[in-house]
């Protein structure tokens, strides 16, 4: 679908530094299925430039049931084979949560949640069918609680599409906003395009995520690098993920 063959690679994501948002861990969710999996996929991202990686699996319902003792020991049987496989990324692990009635009731008992860096940032996403009613007491009480919120890819949420004051409220609210690279080549459709491209005009976005799953999300990303979108990003003056 995304083939690289005869075009020029402007360059890589190496001034990112750090991808916060995929789903490389094996066996969790809809992203790598076996540990094989993972290591190609972070392979290709350390050839991308990257150098350190933030593993979010999905928490969603019962559908992808994860916790600590799911995720954690999937994370450290990737972590004990990366040497032996030429893998010099830093990873760490997090989670991507669904902003559902039991990540607010976790965040309200202020039970122990899956974050990474010194901002304690924790990533929140919502379903693509309707806005989460929780997630204005959850960004509201994590920020109370000392976390960073990070709500993963707006530009996907087509109900927010025709409500451009909607990523202004959740800015104003101290959440910031991560926009998947793949959005930008169309991977999830022409409108979804169109909102991220405006959101970036905007200079709405804090943190570029490759949301990364499986090799045809590999494939979009490095057709990425030789579209004029690549340049834009390079220049783009808001990403943190350099920071984080
Ligand atoms: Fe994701």
């Amino acid at each position: 679908m995304f083939s690289i063959f005869k075009k020029k690679v402007l360059g890589n994501f190496s001034f990112l530094k750090t991808d916060l948002h995929n789903h490389i861990l094996p066996g969790l969710d809809d992203g790598a299925k076996t540990i094989s999996d993972s290591i190609e996929l972070l392979q290709a991202m350390q050839q991308l430039g990257y150098q350190k990686i933030i593993c979010t699996p999905h928490i969603l319902g019962n559908i992808y049931p994860n916790t600590a003792a799911t995720i954690l020991p999937a994370f450290e049987a990737v972590k004990a084979v990366l040497v032996e496989n030429g893998i010099t990324l830093q990873i760490e692990v997090a989670a991507e949560y669904m902003a559902d009635e039991n990540f607010v009731e976790a965040v309200e008992r202020k039970q122990p949640l899956l974050h990474f860096g010194e901002k304690k940032i924790i990533l929140i996403e919502m379903s693509y069918l309707a806005p989460s009613p929780y997630l204005e007491q959850c960004v509201f009480q994590l920020i109370l609680d000392g976390y960073q919120p990070i709500l993963a890819h707006p530009e996907r949420y087509n109900y927010y599409h025709k409500q451009p004051e909607k990523y202004e409220l959740w800015k104003e609210k101290g959440c910031w906003l991560q926009l998947n690279a793949l959005s930008l080549t169309g991977y999830y459709g022409r409108h979804v395009k169109q909102a991220a491209e405006k959101l970036l005009a905007a200079q709405f976005i804090d943190l570029l995520g490759t949301d990364l799953h499986h090799a045809q999300h590999l494939a979009a990303l490095q057709y990425l690098c030789t579209t004029p979108y690549y340049k834009m990003l390079s220049l783009y003056p808001h990403f943190k993920n350099a920071t984080i």
